[in-house]
C-alpha cells in the first residue's frame, strides 16, 4: 500500500517551490523507503528549479539527506529496517566496465528506484539526483542507502553531496598527502570541504582563494593556513609567493568557471595536479596554450562526487566527525522547515550561508 506524505516540488521552470502531497509507493524489489530526518539545501536543487539540469518537471527536490530505513523490498540485503543511513546518488552497479575494472567510483550505470513517486493526481515526479529528500519519506534504490553510525542527521546528511564532493576532490581525486601545498579556489560548502580534506590528509600549506572576505574568514575554521581575496590581488602570484615561488602541489577549482580554472592551471607547481570539482554550465569554454599544458606536466583531473565510494567513505567520515577531526557542524548555517526551501534559495546568493538544512 502506498502512503501520502508532504514533499517540496518545483512544478515548472523558475516558479517558487511548493509543499504538496506526494504518493510514495511501497518498496519493490531492490528498493527501500527511508524516513528523512534532515536534508541540506544544495545549489543543484536550485539548478533543477531553474531548468538548468533538464526539463523533466515537476521535480521532487532535495538530495543531501540522512534518515532511517522504514521498509525494504524483496531481495534487499544491503540495509535493514531501522538502519540509520545517508543517501547517496551513485549506487554502484558492480557490473559496468568501470566496476569490472575495479574502479567502481566511476560506475557508469548507477542505480535509482524503478517505481515513481507521484502527485495525488498521478503525475510522476523526477527526484533530484535520483533521490528527492525534501519529503517526510522517500523511495530510493537500496544501494542508495549507506548505513553509518548514529549521529546528528543535519550534519552527516551533508556528506550525501557537496561535502563529500569537496572532501573527495582533495583526498581521492587530488591525492593530497602529508606535506603537500594545496590551493582551493572558491570557498563555499564544496571548497571548504576540500580544505578540511586537505587538512585531514596532512597538507601543511592550505591556501583559500575567494572573492568574499566572509567566506575566507570561514575557510580558516576548516583549516586554511592562508587566505587570498582574488578581487584584491592576483591569486596566481599570491599562491606562488606562499609556496616558495613555485605554485601549489594540488589546486582545486570549486567554482566551475573559465577564469577560475585558468587561475588553477597557472597556480600549480610543475608536475602538480589541477582538480575541477566546480560544475560549469554548458556554454563555458577555456583556451590554454598547448605548450603550457605539455610544459607544466602533471595532471588535469575532474572530480565527480569526489570520486567517492559511499560504502567506504561515508562511515569513515562520520567516524572522523564523531572524533572531532572533521567539523561537519561548521557547514550547518541554519536549520529550517519544509516550507522554508524557497527562502533558503534566496539566501544562497547572500554570501555567508554555507548550508541551510531542512529538518523533518
Ligand atoms: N563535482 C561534483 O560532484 C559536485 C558536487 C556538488 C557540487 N558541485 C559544484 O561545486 C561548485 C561549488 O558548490 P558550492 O555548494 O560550494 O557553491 P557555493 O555557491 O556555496 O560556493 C561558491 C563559492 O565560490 C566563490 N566564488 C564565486 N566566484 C568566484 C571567483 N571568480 N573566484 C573565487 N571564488 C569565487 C563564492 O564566493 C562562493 O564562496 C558548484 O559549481 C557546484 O555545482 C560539484
Ligand atoms: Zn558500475
Ligand atoms: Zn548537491
Amino acid at each position: 500500500m502506498s502512503q501520502t506524505v508532504k514533499g517540496v516540488i518545483a512544478r515548472s521552470k523558475g516558479a517558487d517551490v511548493e509543499v504538496v502531497d506526494v504518493v510514495v509507493p511501497d518498496p519493490g524489489p531492490g528498493e527501500a523507503v527511508v524516513k528523512i530526518d534532515a536534508c541540506g539545501v544544495c545549489h543543484t536543487d536550485l539548478h533543477y528549479r531553474e531548468g538548468g539540469i533538464n526539463d523533466e518537471f515537476p521535480f521532487l527536490l532535495g538530495h543531501e539527506a540522512a534518515g532511517v530505513v522504514e521498509a525494504i523490498g524483496a531481495g534487499v540485503t544491503e540495509v535493514a529496517v531501522g538502519d540509520f543511513v545517508i543517501l547517496n546518488w551513485r549506487a554502484v552497479c558492480g557490473q559496468c566496465r568501470a566496476c569490472l575494472k575495479g574502479k567502481p567510483w566511476y560506475c557508469f550505470d548507477t542505480h535509482n528506484a524503478k517505481q515513481k513517486m507521484t502527485l495525488t493526481d498521478g503525475t510522476e515526479l523526477s527526484p533530484a539526483l535520483g533521490i528527492g529528500a525534501f519529503i517526510e519519506k522517500t523511495l530510493v534504490a537500496a544501494g542508495q542507502c549507506t548505513k553509518v553510525a548514529q549521529a546528528d542527521a543535519g550534519a552527516v546528511g551533508l556528506l550525501g553531496c557537496g561535502v563529500m564532493a569537496g572532501f573527495g576532490a582533495a583526498v581521492n581525486t587530488g591525492n593530497v598527502t602529508r606535506g603537500d601545498s594545496v590551493a582551493v579556489i572558491g570557498c563555499g560548502g564544496v571548497g571548504n570541504a576540500a580544505i578540511a580534506g586537505a587538512q585531514v590528509a596532512g597538507a601543511t600549506t592550505i591556501i583559500a582563494v575567494d572573492i568574499s572576505d566572509e567566506k575566507l574568514e570561514q575557510a580558516k575554521r576548516f583549516g586554511a593556513t592562508h587566505t587570498v581575496n582574488s578581487k584584491a590581488v592576483d591569486p596566481v602570484e599570491a599562491v606562488r609567493e606562499l609556496t616558495g615561488g613555485f605554485g601549489a602541489d594540488v589546486v582545486i577549482e570549486a567554482v566551475g568557471r573559465p577564469e577560475t580554472y585558468e587561475q588553477a592551471f597557472y597556480a600549480r607547481d610543475l608536475a602538480g595536479t589541477v582538480v575541477l570539482v566546480g560544475v560549469p554550465t554548458p556554454e563555458l569554454e577555456v583556451t590554454l596554450p598547448l605548450i603550457e599544458i605539455f610544459g607544466r606536466g602533471g595532471a588535469l583531473k575532474s572530480s565527480w562526487y569526489g570520486d567517492c565510494l559511499p560504502s567506504r567513505d561515508f562511515p569513515m567520515l562520520v567516524e572522523l566527525y564523531k572524533q572531532g577531526r572533521f567539523d561537519l557542524d561548521a557547514f550547518v548555517t541554519e536549520r529550517i522547515g519544509l516550507g522554508d526551501v524557497e527562502a533558503a534559495f534566496a539566501k544562497m546568493h547572500g554570501g555567508n550561508v554555507l548550508r541551510s538544512v531542512v529538518e523533518l
